[in-house]
């Protein structure tokens, strides 16, 4: 695909660049998004594996397809998308990434600047005393692990849906969008909110931004600009315009 003058410009120009990310950029690296034909919400119920009430109802349950997502995410490595992003933000130093994944590959890529919105599937947490834990299983009869302090169960740290995402996270990535003076949006079906909402407060605030995504999405209509591509690809042609 051809990249309109403007656009080149705008990204040669942007002093202050942020890159909010979803499943899709980690779709080449084989994790699998929750919203596209064969994604997860086509296979599993979310309100079942991925909300308290479901958690409580059948913490087992809930815990093997953590597992299960875990084995997947561990093996996985970052695409040429994330290798790509860390090698933009050794030009823009400034660059913010903003990142409703859960999979750790941009930072396996060696991003920094890292601001996560929906946890992380690799630790854990109490249910009950919020303690934190780092690889926690269930144990070797199928049991739940407990918390060491206050006995309680331990669950993934990562944000289920009706809960509030953390407080830092989506205040730091509402300050960097209304910021933003390029503000670019890939792999996201942008229908979860609050991350949906980041594009369109930039986009209020005057940045210009840019969705890259095969396929159309929510927020296609109001985006300033779209590369109707897959984002490994992009962000290499980004990465080469910018090194240029
Ligand atoms: P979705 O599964 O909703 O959307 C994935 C998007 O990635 C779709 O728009 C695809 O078209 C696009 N896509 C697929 N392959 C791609 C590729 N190679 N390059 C670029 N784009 C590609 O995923 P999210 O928008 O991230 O929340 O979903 C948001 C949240 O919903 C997730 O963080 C998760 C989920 O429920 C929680 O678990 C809290």
């Amino acid at each position: 695909m051809e990249y309109s003058e403007n656009f080149v410009n705008r990204l040669l120009q942007s002093k202050r660049l942020v890159i909010l990310t979803g499943a899709g950029t980690s779709a080449e690296s084989g994790i699998a998004t929750f919203r596209d034909p064969e994604g997860l919400w086509s296979k599993f119920d979310p309100l079942e594996l991925a909300s308290i009430d479901g958690f409580l109802a059948n913490p087992k349950l809930v815990w093997e397809w953590y597992q299960y997502r875990v084995n997947i995410i561990n093996n996985a490595k970052p695409n040429g998308g994330h290798l790509a992003i860390t090698e933009l933000q050794k030009i823009k130093d400034n660059l913010v990434i903003v990142t409703q994944n859960v999979d750790r590959l941009h930072q396996k890529a060696g991003s920094k600047n890292v601001i996560e919105l929906h946890g992380d599937i690799i630790t854990n947490r109490c249910f009950d005393c919020e303690k934190q834990y780092l690889g926690k299983t269930l144990l070797p009869n199928n049991e739940l692990p407990k918390c060491n302090f206050c006995n309680g169960k331990i669950r993934p740290n990562v944000v289920w849906f009706g809960e509030q995402l953390p407080q830092k996270a989506i205040s730091d990535s509402e300050n960097h969008a209304k910021k933003s003076d390029v503000f670019l949006i890939a792999g996201t079906s942008s229908e979860v909110y609050p991350a949906a909402g980041l594009s369109y407060l930039a986009k209020q605030y005057g940045s210009f931004v840019i969705e890259i995504n095969p396929n159309e999405t929510n927020f296609s209509s109001s985006a300033d600009y779209i590369i109707r591509e897959k984002s490994s690809h992009a962000f290499q042609n980004i990465l080469n315009i910018l090194k240029d």
